[in-house]
């Protein structure tokens, strides 16, 4: 190992070779900034880079290679961006602030393509969207290509969609509407036919090296023994044979899937460059896709190990350098343990990814929608460790993947749950068998081998609304809106960004179109991906209108939280108990104010006691934000089915 003293003087070095290449030029004070940065950031470079690849004899020579990608991309960001990276930078809270709120749709089903989702920013404002995921978009292999999550050039946009400069001109429109765009940036793994891969395929060992392959199965099998399997049914095990080359390929995902080898120093560098070209093209955001996987270690899982923290580390200290605005969102489906790391601790803390997907709190609010009951969720949210204060969550319902039952058997059994028991509750719940279920949905991947099944379907038929209208029953499609609202009031609640699905806001229903294409019948998560049905739209001013209601609804709960500043991610938010099993407390303390949010999960009326309510600090006169009523909180408070009260 290098010693970290002798190798930051040579860093030194380095800079002055950058004034000379990349940095040549930049006028004086460009220069400057440059030099800046890189002392600033040198210490959170090198950091994570030493125990990935410190012990390599050509280490410096990486090093100087990651600068000059950094160097290089900084010269190459336009005037525009840079002053971005500027206002970001004077106001780093930007992303938490109580008036953050995303929508999540692939381009194609939403607009057409990229030109078309410009034509759209007006809907976008209508609900006060200001945070844009557009599902992935770069060129995807012909075929089944995962939802776009197969890339084969993270150079091009996919040709259906538009070219690079759409995306550009789109990322621009967006910004000047106030939208800051977030694309996916599938950094675990390639289509096989990336050129990487082709090139692979061909025999040639350096591109081999870009991939974990085996000349046979004695490796795979020692390291199957502790894997465990995405999709045991459509793609079961992690290796894939390829006779051409007579190698087994690590493929966690789909067989098209290959994954990357991030112990070679080149990937790292290839994506470090991707991710600052897509930032300098005025993606804001990147989703990091499956990042628990990328780096394997054998006899464990090979997810969440620390190299793959230190290189998500690495990523965002030397994307500081060209792209300081950018920020990094890890999609990390994993136990919350295991998640909140990803928003940097120790040394690391605010310094790895700024935002993560709360799978928790999704999971939860389903389970005690199926229940009517908030205990599991009150106690499992009350376990998870806070967050670092300049990361955020973002909250959702439902997102374009199925949703696993992330139930741990303590949670479950501190509540008197067996933990098994209940997740094939859930997953009977939602794919419809259980007896007198409200919902619509489907089985995904059921594995035999531990029973686990995932679900699918959209947010509205999950939560009732396609049984109800089916059944014409206008009592139960009541309740269904209710459910429906109350799912969005919890994550637009939470604090953190809520991201809203696609179609969601009008209570878009299954989809079984998708059935027609071979390319994605094998995969039923396509239920939940419908087009937008934008003549369904055009209901959503008129409130006797199911989609109007839903909109509507909508669109206050986002006109009140954009005016609660007690809602600004830096504050943590704990749930509390009420004293009524099937209302969910949750508190929020911060200098901007205190908050707590009731919310009825139940079908019928409930009641909070005047008792309980001072136990938690709410005594005397209140404010219902959400009404604007006032509260008198010596009569405790009654809630309506699925109804919500946020008082301040
Ligand atoms: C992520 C995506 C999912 C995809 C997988 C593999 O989990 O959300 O849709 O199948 O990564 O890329």
């Amino acid at each position: 190992m290098i010693a970290d003293a002798d190798l930051a003087m040579d860093l030194m070095g380095h800079y002055s070779r950058l004034l000379q290449g990349p940095l040549l030029l930049m006028d004086e004070t460009e220069q400057a900034i440059f030099r800046l940065r890189f002392e600033q950031h040198l210490a959170d470079i090198l950091r994570p880079l030493l125990p990935l690849y410190g012990h390599r004899p050509d280490f410096e020579l990486w090093v100087y290679k990651f600068l000059e990608i950094a160097a290089q991309a900084y010269a190459d960001r336009s005037g525009e961006l840079r002053l971005l990276d500027l206002a970001r930078v004077s106001e780093p809270d930007w992303f938490q602030q109580a008036n953050m709120i995303g929508y999540v749709c692939y381009a194609d089903r939403f607009a057409g393509d990229l030109a078309g989702v410009i034509k759209k920013i007006p809907y976008l404002q209508e609900l006060g969207v200001n945070y844009l995921h557009l599902m992935p978009l770069l060129q995807t292999r012909p075929g089944a290509n995962d939802g776009g999550y197969a890339v084969m050039d993270y150079r091009q946009v996919d040709e259906r969609l538009g070219n690079m400069a759409d995306l550009a001109e789109l990322a621009g429109s967006l910004r000047s509407n106030g939208i800051s765009l977030c694309i996916d940036l599938v950094c675990n793994h390639t289509a096989k036919e990336h050129t990487w891969a082709r090139q692979a395929l061909a025999g040639d060992p350096v591109y081999q090296a870009y991939y974990l392959m085996y000349p046979d199965r004695i490796m795979p099998d020692q390291y199957e023994l502790t894997l465990r399997e995405i999709f045991p049914d459509f793609a079961p095990g992690n290796f894939t044979y390829y006779p051409e080359i007579a190698r087994w390929v690590w493929t966690t995902f789909n067989e098209y899937q290959w994954d990357l080898n991030y112990s070679n120093p080149a990937v790292f560098a290839e994506m470090l460059a991707t991710m600052l070209y897509l930032a300098n093209q005025g993606v804001e955001v990147l989703r990091l896709d499956a990042v628990a996987f990328m780096w394997k270690r054998l006899g464990t899982d090979s997810e969440n190990q620390p190299e793959a923290h230190a290189l998500l580390q690495a990523f965002r200290a030397l994307s500081r350098l060209a792209a300081p605005g950018l920020l990094l969102k890890a999609e990390a489906i994993v136990s919350p343990t295991q998640l909140v790391p990803y928003l940097g601790r120790g040394e690391a803390t605010n310094k790895e990814c700024e935002i993560a997907y709360h799978n928790l709190f999704m999971v939860m609010l389903w389970s005690s929608l199926a229940e009517r009951r908030v205990a599991l969720m009150t106690h499992a949210l009350q376990q998870i460790p806070a967050i670092p204060t300049g990361t955020a969550w973002t909250t959702y319902a439902r997102c374009h993947d199925d949703i696993g039952w992330a139930v741990t058997e303590e949670d479950a059994a501190a509540v008197g749950l067996n933990g098994f028991l209940h997740r094939a509750f859930l997953s009977d719940f939602y794919s419809g068998r259980f007896p007198g279920t409200f919902a619509r949905g489907a089985t995904f991947q059921f594995n035999p081998k531990n029973g686990d099944r995932r679900i699918s379907g959209s947010l509205a038929s999950l939560a009732g609304l396609e049984a109800a209208l089916e059944a014409g029953d206008s009592l139960a499609i009541e309740l269904a809106v209710g459910r429906i609202l109350l799912l969005h009031n919890m994550i637009i609640a939470f604090g953190g960004i809520p991201l809203l699905y696609m179609g969601d806001e009008i209570g878009l229903l299954n989809d079984a179109r998708y059935r027609d294409d071979p390319d994605l019948a094998g995969d039923n998560r396509w239920m939940h991906r419908p087009y937008m049905d934008w003549e369904l739209a055009q209901q959503r001013h008129d409130e006797k209108r199911i989609a109007g209601r839903i909109f509507q609804g909508l669109a206050r709960l986002i006109q009140v939280r954009k005016q609660t500043p007690a809602l600004h991610a830096a504050a943590r938010t704990l749930p509390v108990w009420t004293h009524n099993e099937a209302v969910l407390g949750l508190i929020r303390e911060s200098p901007r104010g205190r908050l707590l949010v009731l919310a009825n999960f139940s079908d019928y009326q409930q009641f909070v006691t005047a008792h309980r309510l001072h136990e938690l600090g709410f005594e005397g006169l209140s404010t219902d934000r959400l009404t604007g009523r006032s509260v008198e909180s010596w009569h405790g408070v009654y809630l309506r089915p699925y109804a919500s009260i946020w008082l301040a």
